[in-house]
């Protein structure tokens, strides 16, 4: 390994990192983090933080595994690497998708298809929705809709249902007939409507009106997530996600559950849809599904969809979509060893406890910082206060001044992650009631750092 000056003076210079600006990156060197431990995490000064972040939504079980990291281990030792296209399979892929289908069984998903990633599930439930509607003869369905503020990753398919212009406008023209509906995010809304239910069926409203307008039988999905999270942690009134997936059946619309960040417990339930009583068709999940250790994900498939592909005889439900790491066996051990751990740990009740905590902690620290605008929580371990200028106009804050926050709660001992104008906080599943203090402690120190 090279030397810690090594790495500080080509910290950026070779390399062009995700979610940023190239010159940004060298302006201001990124945190290196070189081991973690734990809920912890240490950079190359040393210096240890808790990582409230939990790796980037994915280290639900910490950074210390050692189920996962023996499993991985120890295929990689059998079998490196084997491919699942047509006529091959491996031993680990079929052991995990005999669990997946235990596992979600309460949602009523009974097949997977393995991706690499949270980006390659969704663009796998975009392109399967579609080659559903074509295998019954219901051609003229190809169009999609999905919400405001939601996140989908950054193929061309799910950009282009994301709802947020930064990752969409530079990389336009996107896919066309896709249509976004306002989220239910009660601090700002088109219809200035605060009360969670009213804003709830206000959406919906919107969701009905929008299948009216583009006719429903050019309609293939819709796709959300149950609480949206990269867009700022918008959790809905319960009503909104058992309203959508009313709406979708009434219009033979198949309902995608992004569950990328939300499936394997984070919201207080093994999953976002079972947390509000919904059976999506598709739900996509990625990251948690091996804790991060590997990248790896799956499109888990409803009976309705299965019935469709499986019982074909013309030829259409053939599946012209895969990815080379698709069920590939070291991704696949260590999600059978996640899944174990996940489920001996009951993480999800944890979540449920530990974000309670977290959102009451967060909710004091507004009674006190005028910059605290918006605070979100109360569905698990998945948090966001909203800065502002200005409480009474809900002014923005200016970016710079996020961004010292995030510096001063680092420098106190947590690290948060900060998006536009947003403090997110998901932290691993495994937290202790001590970190959550922790985390508040260092945020109170951070806020008042800035005054
Ligand atoms: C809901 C959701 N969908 C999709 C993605 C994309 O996943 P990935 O970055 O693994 O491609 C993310 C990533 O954060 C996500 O939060």
């Amino acid at each position: 390994m090279k030397n810690d000056n090594f790495l500080k003076e080509n910290n950026a210079t070779h390399m062009w990192h995700p979610m940023a600006h190239p010159a940004d990156s060298l302006a201001n060197s990124p945190t290196i983090v070189t081991a973690a431990s734990g809920v912890q995490i240490t950079d190359v000064d040393g210096h240890e933080t808790i990582d409230a972040v939990g790796g980037l939504w994915n280290v639900n079980l910490g950074f210390s595994c050692q189920p996962i990291k023996d499993a991985i281990s120890a295929q990689l030792d059998v079998l490196p690497y084997y491919s699942t296209f047509r006529g091959t399979s491996n031993d680990a892929v079929i052991e995990l998708s005999y669990m997946l289908r235990e596992f979600f069984a309460e949602d009523g998903l009974t097949r997977a298809f393995f991706t690499s990633g949270g980006s390659d599930s969704v663009e796998t439930a975009l392109r399967l929705s579609r080659q559903y509607h074509k295998i019954r003869g219901d051609h003229g369905r190809t169009k999609f809709l999905s919400l405001q503020k939601g996140y989908h990753g950054t193929h061309f398919g799910g950009a282009s249902v994301n709802g947020n212009a930064n990752f969409r406008t530079a990389y336009e023209p996107l896919m066309a007939g896709c249509y976004h509906i306002p989220a239910p995010y009660t601090y700002r809304n088109p219809f200035n409507e605060s009360d969670p239910e009213r804003l709830a069926q206000l959406c919906l409203n919107a969701l009905e009106n929008t299948i009216a307008m583009q006719d429903a039988s050019t309609i293939a999905a819709f796709i959300m997530e149950p609480v949206l999270g990269a867009g700022g942690v918008i959790p809905p009134h319960p009503s909104f996600m058992p309203g959508v997936r009313d709406i979708c059946d009434r219009h033979g619309i198949l309902l995608i559950a992004d569950e990328v960040i939300t499936a394997f417990g984070r919201t207080g339930s093994w999953s976002g849809s079972r947390h509000f009583g919904v059976k999506p068709d598709i739900m996509c999940t990625a990251k948690a599904i091996t804790n991060a250790y590997f990248p790896f994900g799956a499109a888990m498939l409803s009976e309705k969809v299965v019935d469709v592909f499986e019982s074909d005889t013309s030829g259409k439900a053939f599946i012209g979509h895969g990815y080379t790491y698709s069920g590939h066996p070291v991704g696949a051990a260590a999600a059978i060893a996640c899944l174990k751990e996940t489920e001996r740990l009951q993480v999800h009740n944890n979540a449920a406890a530990r974000g309670n905590e977290l959102f009451a902690g967060l909710q004091e620290l507004a009674s006190r910082h005028e910059i605290i605008g918006d605070v979100r929580g109360g569905e698990g371990l998945m948090c966001a206060l909203e800065l502002v200028a200005d409480r009474a106009s809900k002014a923005p804050i200016d970016k710079a001044v996020a961004l010292q926050l995030q510096q001063a709660t680092y420098e106190a001992g947590v690290m948060v992650r900060v998006s536009g104008p947003n403090v997110i906080l998901s932290p691993p599943l495994i937290l202790t009631a001590d970190d959550t203090s922790a985390i508040v402690a260092a945020l109170d120190s951070g806020f008042s750092a800035l005054s």
